[in-house]
């Protein structure tokens, strides 16, 4: 394969909101359709490598973004075929002051990707919730960006940051920078708050809102505990269910999707209507 890889940076400055969960479990779900996936965390949490079980990886995403080692020697299979996660670990912390002075400092990453393209069909970036420079490194190294939206009272404010830093972005940096589309994510419709910060995303982004949303449920928040994706630790969970569609969703949608690749597993279709679970929440 030697087309560029789409990129997707999982964005919002806010706290908790879902990123890693929407990051971790679309890169599973797109490698399930055979596409090769680069899952990269970006944040010095380091969540989206304890979700595949990766600690202390003596290399990480800071060797690349200083320019001492490349993709290719840092990534790390993981356990689902057609996925490599690019690990992050603590001393990225130290990168954000480091990279400071450095000269194309917020074009570190979109360099070290663009010498991986051949590697990977799509590569999905968890993003810390700030809009430091290592936000801006994914921002400018992406094609398009990913908006987990939790419907709280303040969602549509942190969405005008968001959007104006894009702007800012696309005039300086990225020219090409697209909203690939905003999620709703730990969504209980039983909120009414909830319901009405729902319909103002959708009567302000319009088709941009997915109509997939993701449910709050339980075992999203448990599988990484046992590093695993969710459709490796619960395929029938309301959860797994979304995020199966969602990555659907997208591809359809999306401008890269137009490809030979294998279907996703089926979830249990039937159960991810309104207030419903399956068999294997209800076990939980
Ligand atoms: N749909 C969901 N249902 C239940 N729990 C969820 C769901 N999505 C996320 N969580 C839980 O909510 C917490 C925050 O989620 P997550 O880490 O994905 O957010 P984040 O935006 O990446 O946070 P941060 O800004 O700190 O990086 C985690 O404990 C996660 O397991
Ligand atoms: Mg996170």
């Amino acid at each position: 394969m030697s087309k560029a890889s789409h990129v997707i940076a999982v964005v919002n400055q806010k706290g908790g909101v879902g990123k890693t969960t929407t990051a971790v479990n679309l890169a599973a779900c797109f490698a399930a359709t055979e596409r090769r996936t680069l899952l990269i965390d970006l944040d010095p949490q380091g969540n989206a490598s304890s979700a595949y079980s990766i600690v202390n990886s003596p290399q990480h995403v800071y060797d690349v973004l200083i320019g001492e080692a490349t993709i290719e020697q840092v990534a790390i299979r993981s356990a689902i075929e057609f996925l490599d996660i690019l690990p992050a670990g603590p001393d990225l912390v130290g990168a954000e002051i480091e990279l400071v002075s450095a000269e194309g400092r917020e074009h570190k990453l979109a360099e070290a990707i663009a010498r991986a393209h051949d590697q990977y069909e799509l590569v999905v970036i968890d993003c810390p919730p700030s809009l430091g420079l290592l936000t801006l490194n994914a921002l400018t190294a992406a094609n398009s960006l990913l908006i987990p939206l939790q419907c709280e009272y303040y969602a549509l404010e942190g969405l005008a940051r968001l959007t104006e830093t894009t702007e800012l972005v696309r005039e300086s940096l990225n020219p090409g920078l697209q909203l690939l589309g905003i999620v709703l994510t730990m969504v209980d419709m039983r909120n009414n708050l909830a319901r009405q910060v729902e319909a103002e995303v959708r009567r302000h982004f319009g088709d941009k809102v997915y109509r997939t949303r993701v449910p709050r449920n339980v075992r999203l928040s448990e599988a990484p505990s046992h590093g695993k994706p969710i459709i490796l630790y619960d395929i029938h969970s309301k959860g797994a269910v979304a995020y199966l569609r969602l990555a659907e969703e997208i591809l359809e949608k999306a401008p890269f999707a137009a490809s030979r690749n294998a279907a996703l597993p089926e979830g249990e279709e039937a159960a991810v209507e309104e207030g419903e679970s399956t068999a294997s929440d209800r076990e939980a």
